[in-house]
């Protein structure tokens, strides 16, 4: 079994991946980790000194090649809404939506502001017009995938079991 968690940025995808890894006794992996090991740059440097269109070819290259079996995948949140992506993940594997609500969103990826060069903003209220509007355009993406579970304000252990329970049917 391979199962890709997919949403958005601050829905949780890679505390929930390690939460299902001990859950089902399966390793779990981060894609865009792996897209950092490749280039051997931080994601952030990547935008900078690359750009946003290098960054999908590589993360598009991560996808098509990085198949362990029997594992985990968190996917960074852009990566189901390019190229041929989505409809690859459906094919390799399980997709797991991790939907989440935009006001959640917004607070978290504002604590963590710095390590998400799309959505870096002076504001919080820019931070909140830039998550809205990335999470209308993708949702089109996100929606194609097998399960979508309602994570909100579930807590990464509820979820994991939740998707436990849900893979079982
Ligand atoms: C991105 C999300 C990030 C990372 C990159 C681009 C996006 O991953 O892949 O900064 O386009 O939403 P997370 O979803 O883990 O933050």
């Amino acid at each position: 079994m391979r199962i890709y968690l997919i949403g958005m940025p601050g829905s949780g995808k890679s505390t929930l991946a390690k939460e299902l890894s001990t859950l089902l006794s399966l390793p779990y992996y981060d894609m865009d980790t792996e897209i950092e090991e490749r280039e051997k740059k931080s994601i952030p440097d990547i935008f900078t000194e690359k750009g946003e269109d290098y960054f999908r070819v590589v993360e598009k290259e991560v996808v098509h090649t990085f198949m362990p079996d029997n594992a985990i995948l968190a996917t960074g949140g852009g990566a189901p809404c390019f190229f041929d992506n989505m409809d690859f993940m459906l094919k390799n594997g399980v997709t797991v939506f991790v939907d989440v609500h935009e006001d959640v969103l917004v607070e978290r990826v504002w604590e963590q502001q710095g390590t998400r060069p799309l959505l870096a903003q002076d504001e919080k209220d820019e931070v909140y017009t830039a998550i809205k509007e990335k999470r209308e355009s993708r949702f089109p993406y996100y929606s194609k995938a097998e399960f979508t579970i309602e994570a909100g304000t579930k807590t990464p252990s509820e979820l994991a079991l939740e998707i436990k329970q849900v893979l079982k049917k």
